[in-house]
């Protein structure tokens, strides 16, 4: 027998666990990607083995952890081009106050017995929570007269709410609260959230995640809160497939003089190259002309040069290809430089 993962959380929360991670670390950040496995219909969007990236963070319950797990996504998002998304937020309570909430949200199904579709009837009993999550008509139309979890959560669970929206306002991120929030994996409590694309149509959300503050100790582990989030890539590829992407070439390309310049030209490449700048240079080649040629076909983002005058100043020429702007840089700053100019 084989056991396909559908999800990361609750592997990464075992391998916790099993490693008594908690005994070392008051609070764990881990990260994580690889192929999924759903038994689902297939259509757009929606696929039997997909991949997942996520974040997991273990030892704290405090409000700012929700809102660094949301900020990741949301700068994800943006780095890879994602333009209109919406950041859909609720929280659905703790043990304590869920549980006011479900017997009322129970009475209010009961009732209405009968309208619910076969899943449903089924989840009454084992996660009454979910009902608010079926996307069935009927149900839906249900929904609209059930009591919204945001009136039930206790003091706690407001008070946690209120400053993880803080967090999110503080910092510009939007969101627009969801009552109906729940999620589809049983585990969460407290802060829920989706992000979810205009453009993907029915399958909508990209990355979704919330707290898990019971979790751990669900898998036999001291009792420890969490927090994560999972994008899926596929998703994210569907949403971005239109996008024009500018072709970037090397980061930087260093042009010398031969001998003692391009001595110095490849001490230099090594460092930036240390400092995760990409950088190119040609050993056999002195010509200026040449080398501006080369340079710019690999579309460097910055042309380096390095002649007798920067040698002997210590200094190099670095010329920004984008604004055209010119200056003269010591050779132990170009590093620094470049990094800052490459966040502009
Ligand atoms: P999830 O919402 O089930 O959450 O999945 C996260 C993301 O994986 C979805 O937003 C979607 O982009 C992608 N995804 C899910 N199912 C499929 C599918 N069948 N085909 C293609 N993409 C899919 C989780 O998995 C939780 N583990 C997230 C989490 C981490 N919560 C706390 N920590």
């Amino acid at each position: 027998m084989i056991t396909l993962r559908p999800e990361g959380t609750a592997g990464v929360v075992r391998a916790y666990v099993e490693n008594g991670d908690y005994n070392r670390l008051s609070l764990c950040k881990f990260f994580y990607s690889g192929p999924m496995f759903r038994a689902e219909k297939p259509q757009r969007g929606r696929l039997r083995q997909f991949n997942q990236l996520g974040a997991e963070i273990f030892g704290s319950e405090d409000p700012y952890y929700d809102y660094e797990i949301i900020s990741i996504v949301d700068s994800i998002a943006k780095s890879v081009g994602i333009e209109n998304y919406s950041l859909l937020l609720n929280s659905i309570g703790c043990r304590e106050c869920r549980v006011v909430y479900t017997d009322k949200l129970k009475d209010y199904y009961k009732e209405r017995f009968e309208k619910l579709c076969d899943d449903c009837k089924k989840r009454l009993d084992t996660n009454p929570l979910r009902l608010l999550d079926c996307k069935k008509e009927n149900c839906r139309t249900l929904r609209d007269g059930a009591p919204v979890i945001s009136e039930h959560i206790c003091g706690g669970c407001g008070d946690h709410f209120s400053k993880v929206k803080g967090y999110l306002d503080k910092s510009g991120i939007k969101y627009k609260l969801d009552n109906y929030l729940v999620r589809g994996l049983d585990y969460y409590t407290r802060t829920t959230f989706e992000f979810t694309a205009d453009n993907l149509g029915s399958q909508n959300a990209f990355a979704g995640g919330g707290r898990y503050d019971y979790l751990v100790e669900q898998f036999d582990g001291k009792p420890t809160p969490g927090v994560g989030f999972a994008a899926g890539i596929e998703r994210m590829f569907l949403i971005t497939e239109n996008n024009k992407f500018e072709e970037s070439g090397v980061d930087a390309y260093i042009i010398h003089t031969g001998g003692e310049t391009l001595s110095r030209a490849v001490d230099l490449s090594l460092e930036l190259r240390k400092s995760g700048i990409s950088v190119d240079l040609d050993p056999e080649t002195k010509g200026f002309k040449a080398q501006f040629k080369k340079a710019e076909r690999e579309r460097a983002s910055f042309f380096i040069i390095i002649g007798d005058d920067e040698l002997s100043e210590g200094k190099a020429a670095v010329k920004n290809q984008k604004t055209g702007e010119q200056q003269k840089v010591s050779f132990d700053e170009v590093a620094l430089f470049l990094a800052g100019e490459m966040q502009k």
